[in-house]
């Protein structure tokens, strides 16, 4: 049995629109979407911003009601043993605010356990070992108000864990931490995977969910547009060959032109410092790296550099979502 299983979910929003909020307008933020991620799997759920990701955790968390499908989570059905479910899952939302300040990260979890009724005698054992988990050990006395954005986040780990769930839920668990203590973090979620949890994770990072996940579900505007290995995403992308060229000020319509070129597949725009750099996917290879630049110098755009390469994960994810990144 699958730990989560996944039946054409949807969810409709209904937002509020017009100067006094009277009108009501439908947004499709989950638009049917299937999966099964396996016990002890690590499952990503990969897209761009409002593709649907805290939508689709928020219903397999039971927050939030789905509006059409069905969702079992260890054979529990969504909807109608919501209760059940609550007891064995835990959760992390990115940026997530809720802990204590004034208290140490040792009591903010003694806090949060007696919320879960985790007994006394088992709180004693559990803390300190989450608190490793978490590498926080050394840590735990201090009042959390000095703890860093990612030490906060990993408490928050640590408290999604107390009443030892099975399966949890982290969307975006690196959103806002620095490099360190974004790959610290993701230790931390390798860790849990030892601990034999299931684990789904949000991210928009391509190369996060290429460092972590065993599986990764790219979804872009609620509907799950691939399912595969990473290695399997970049077999996707393996006819491709990627012409990288340095610009400057690139106008959209230049963009749109570049995409109707013979061989071209997708374009995208990237913003580097000061510079831009449009990325041209191409079965062609280098063949099409004259008619390209020949566009840019035809509307007297600057051109720097021009580099030819292999494919990455990250292109996959492009061409996935259809170069819109
Ligand atoms: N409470 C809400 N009311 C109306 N629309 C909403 C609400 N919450 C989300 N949406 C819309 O649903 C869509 C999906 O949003 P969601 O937050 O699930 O995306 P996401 O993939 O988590 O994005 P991000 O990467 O920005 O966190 C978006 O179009 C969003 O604007
Ligand atoms: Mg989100």
């Amino acid at each position: 049995m699958n730990a989560i299983e996944v039946h054409g979910l949807r969810r409709v929003y209904r937002a509020r629109t017009g100067v006094l909020g009277r009108k009501v307008k439908q947004v499709l933020a989950v638009d049917g979407i299937d999966f099964g991620v396996a016990q002890g799997e690590l499952f990503g759920l990969l897209g761009p911003n409002g593709a649907g990701k805290t939508t689709t955790v928020k219903m397999l968390t039971t927050l939030l009601t789905p509006t059409e499908g069905q969702a079992h989570v260890l054979g529990w059905d969504l909807v109608r043993e919501a209760d059940q479910i609550r007891s064995h899952i835990g959760f992390v939302f990115g940026g997530e605010r809720g802990l204590y300040w004034r208290l140490s990260g040792y009591d903010n979890l003694v806090y949060f356990a007696n919320l879960y009724h985790v007994p006394p005698q088992m709180q004693k054992q559990r803390i300190p070992q989450l608190l490793e988990l978490v590498g926080l050990e050394d840590r735990g006395d201090e009042k959390i108000q000095g703890y860093s954005r990612g030490m906060k986040q990993r408490l928050h780990i640590a408290r999604a864990l107390l009443h030892d769930p099975e399966v949890l839920f982290l969307d975006e668990p690196t959103m806002g931490l620095d490099p360190v203590g974004a790959r610290e973090l993701r230790n931390t979620i390798r860790d849990l995977q030892s601990e034999r949890k299931t684990i789904l994770l949000t991210t928009h990072y391509m190369f996060e969910a290429d460092a972590l996940c065993q599986r990764i579900a790219v979804i872009n505007r609620g509907k799950i547009v691939a399912m595969d290995t990473p290695a399997g995403l970049k077999r996707h992308v393996q006819d491709l060959s990627v012409v990288e060229i340095e610009t400057f000020g690139i106008p959209p319509e230049a963009v749109e032109h570049i995409r109707t070129l013979k061989g071209v597949d997708t374009v995208s725009v990237e913003n580097r410092d000061q510079k831009q750099a449009l990325l041209v996917h191409s079965g062609d290879g280098a063949a099409s790296v004259a008619p390209v630049v020949n566009t840019l110098e035809g509307l007297g755009l600057r051109v720097g550099s021009v580099v030819v390469r292999e494919p990455t994960l990250e292109d996959a994810y492009v061409r996935l979502v259809g170069g819109e990144t």
